[in-house]
């Protein structure tokens, strides 16, 4: 695992865009592992302005969301394939038969989950995952609890990802107490992973994600058994780490981060 520390949240979106935009270009018809939540609007929004005025292009990629909902129609504004279009597909030149989120109205949800899973090897498995993390610990929606080895399959959420997602909603009780998620085994499989999380509520977990120990408790830990992941931090998602020292000092010294510094 690496951890690079941006002043800002702004510096930190930004390198992180910067990382998955070279994924892009090394390779164009990557296949992303994407996500949502509000610390993911502002990379989308300057993927977005990359597309726009550096001609960043999507034509070939095809994606995949770590989740979503149970029990919504598609097309209601608080599903992540609605999030996924307003913040992103409308907004870049991505074939929208290409991008794929869980189906969380599907009739049958083991079957939709094992399909999930079966389009996912179909493309190749995923080139680069992009991840959030949420106050539980959480990645995707695998909240404690979950096996470091489970696959695409419904999760209940706890009452803390609750108190953090339904004021998203327009009546904060109608949001799903129930979620599809790629599995932390299914995370781990990706090529690279990106880890982004800005904001001082970030700060304890964060902690716990990087320098405890590895635990079902805290799915976020089994990211430390993955051989190429980057986490990215902005200072006040910093704030609780040890080693903040030495992680400044790889950044600076491994020609790897050259230019990006
Ligand atoms: C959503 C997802 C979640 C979020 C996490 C952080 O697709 O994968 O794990 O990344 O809940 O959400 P925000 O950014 O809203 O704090």
């Amino acid at each position: 695992m690496e951890v690079i520390i941006m002043p800002t949240e702004e510096k930190a979106t930004l390198l992180a865009s910067r990382l998955i935009a070279a994924q892009i270009r090394r390779k164009p018809a990557s296949t992303l592992g994407l996500a949502t939540g509000r610390t993911m609007e502002n990379l989308y929004a300057v993927l977005a302005e990359m597309h726009r005025n550096d001609g960043l292009d999507f034509s070939l990629c095809r994606s995949f969301n770590l989740d979503e909902y149970i029990g919504l129609p598609e097309d209601d504004p608080n599903t992540y394939r609605s999030y996924m279009n307003k913040h992103l597909f409308s907004k870049v030149n991505i074939d929208i038969r290409n991008t794929h989120l869980p189906h969380g109205n599907a009739p049958d949800l083991d079957l939709e989950c094992e399909q999930y899973e079966n389009r996912m090897k179909e493309c190749g498995g995923i080139d680069l995952q992009l991840l959030g993390i949420g106050r539980s610990g959480h990645i995707g929606f695998n909240e404690p609890l979950s096996s470091l080895a489970s696959r695409t399959r419904a999760k209940a959420l706890t009452p803390v990802t609750i108190a953090q997602n339904a004021p998203l909603f327009p009546r904060p009780d109608d949001m799903p107490k129930r979620a599809l998620t790629m599995g932390v085994g299914t995370i781990l499989e990706a090529r690279r992973i990106l880890m982004l999380a800005t904001g001082a509520e970030k700060a304890d977990i964060i902690a716990k994600a990087v320098e405890g120990p590895i635990t079902s408790m805290v799915s976020a830990t089994a990211l430390q058994l993955h051989p190429k992941c980057t986490v990215i931090v902005d200072d006040a998602a910093a704030e609780k780490l040890q080693g903040k020292d030495y992680y400044h000092w790889i950044f600076q010294n491994e020609p790897e981060w050259a230019d990006y510094r």
